[in-house]
């Protein structure tokens, strides 16, 4: 068994419909993370159930935002920021998933958004990936590069808030291409901590926590699993059907 919890977050992105729907889903996850001691569970929900959701359950379950402002405050229509999210107890937020990178957010702002997310005292599940793999070996200086524009201004205490997840572009969602292999995440998993060693040194570097995202499901659990340097999974589609999160809660409680 390994020494720590593994980490299991669902980023439930656009869903679910109702308030309703978001309480009974957070119900559900509490109820695996009692049955299944072994890991670590929280679920990133959108704004609107936020606050509700935190209120009742955040004793029992880690509550994430799915985003925040790059800016502190001010003329910034429709944006949250890291101090709103911060006075309403919640935990975190992720920074920087490819869908808003996708939606225009750029190393750059992403930088700010850690800063915010850091000043305001928030916990950051940092998403970083390649949005092609050729053979031509580019992912590996996209990945450096995000890394390291993302922690450029981060001090070696704050890194404790920071968890960073693996998420291949082109092995996420419906328009995946393929999954990521062992081999593939493997790797990626040791250049992350290489640059991180870099970045904080050893003994800070080895603490950060890296995760990996990107359809996973029941049937690749298992393998998954299998990767040691991976310490836990950020789900997107399977986040939303209890079938299958119970399963990949089962298989994860039990390496
Ligand atoms: P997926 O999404 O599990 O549906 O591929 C993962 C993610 O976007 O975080």
């Amino acid at each position: 068994m390994r020494k720590n919890k593994v980490i299991l977050i669902g980023n439930l992105k656009q869903n679910p419909k109702t308030l309703k729907e978001a309480l009974t889903l957070s119900e559900f996850y509490i109820k695996l993370k009692k049955t299944y001691k072994n890991l670590e569970l929280g679920i990133s929900l959108p704004y609107v159930f936020l606050h509700e959701v935190n209120k009742k359950y955040s004793k029992s379950l880690n509550i994430y935002a799915q985003n925040i402002s790059a800016y502190p405050d001010g003329a910034h229509t429709g944006e949250v920021g890291a101090i709103q999210i911060k006075s309403l107890k919640i935990k975190g937020s992720i920074i920087g998933h490819s869908e808003t990178r996708a939606n225009g957010d750029t190393n750059e702002t992403i930088q700010k958004k850690v800063t915010e997310a850091l000043k305001n005292n928030l916990q950051i599940i940092l998403c970083v990936g390649e949005k092609e793999r050729k053979d031509n070996g580019d992912y590996v200086n996209e990945i450096n590069t995000q890394i390291e524009s993302a922690l450029l201004y981060v001090k070696k205490a704050e890194t404790k808030n920071i968890t960073i997840v693996y998420e291949p572009v082109w092995a996420i969602g419906e328009k995946a291409v393929r999954n990521a292999n062992q081999d593939e995440i493997y790797e990626i998993t040791i250049i992350i901590r290489k640059k991180l060693f870099e970045m904080f040194g050893k003994s800070v570097g080895e603490k950060i926590n890296i995760m990996y995202g990107g359809s996973v499901n029941s049937k690749n659990i298992n393998s998954l699993s299998e990767i040691k340097p991976v310490n836990g999974f950020l789900l997107g589609r399977t986040s939303l059907d209890t079938k299958e999160l119970k399963l990949i809660a089962e298989t994860l409680n039990n390496i």
